[in-house]
């Protein structure tokens, strides 16, 4: 059975992986705004790791015997001048997103939840990557500047990213969620 303290922090964290995923949505309506289809693909894929975020942790809390609790979803920003803009912002949001999770795996540990601090891993690995991506882009956003042809090259970049459901929650879909 998950602690109380434990729940809270999943519920949260379900909200602010759901709150990523609307932000990134409302990333890919102003890469669509500006023109540039490959941005709003990547940003749209993003959107749908997220919302594939918020179900692993659904589905765990559930499988420990838990209760989700959904809460309303912020606004997110809509206007943001570039292509730079929109990955500098995701690159702050990931950090944070990083140690609200770091946080979550001190609590497991502090209330002796192993089985919550071996959950975490995936998403401390995940958070990684998530980092390094966006680190990635804002160089490339750099160095393209203001150069149209730099833009359209990262945007053909972009929009070569597909979506594929990470592993955790393939699994939970072919125990039929
Ligand atoms: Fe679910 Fe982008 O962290």
């Amino acid at each position: 059975m998950l602690d109380k303290r434990m729940q809270d922090a999943f519920n949260s964290q379900i909200n602010w992986e759901l709150y990523s995923g609307y932000i990134y949505l409302s990333m890919a309506s102003k890469f669509a705004d500006l023109g540039m289809s490959g941005g709003q693909n990547w940003m749209t894929v993003q959107y749908q790791e997220e919302l594939a975020h918020a179900r692993i942790m659904f589905s765990y809390v559930l499988t420990r015997g838990g209760r989700v609790l959904l809460e309303a979803i912020e606004k997110p920003e809509a206007e943001w001048p570039n292509g730079l803009a929109m990955f500098e912002e995701a690159l702050a949001h990931e950090e944070g997103v990083t140690a609200r999770i770091h946080d979550m795996a001190t609590l497991a540990l502090e209330l002796k939840d192993h089985a919550t601090y071996n959950f975490l891993q995936w998403f401390i690995a995940e958070q990684v990557e998530e980092e390094e991506t966006a680190m990635d882009w804002v160089s490339k956003f750099k160095m393209a500047g203001d150069h149209p042809a730099g833009l359209y090259q990262l945007d053909k970049e972009l929009g070569a990213r597909t979506y594929a459901p990470p592993t955790p929650l393939v699994e939970i879909d072919a125990a039929g969620g």
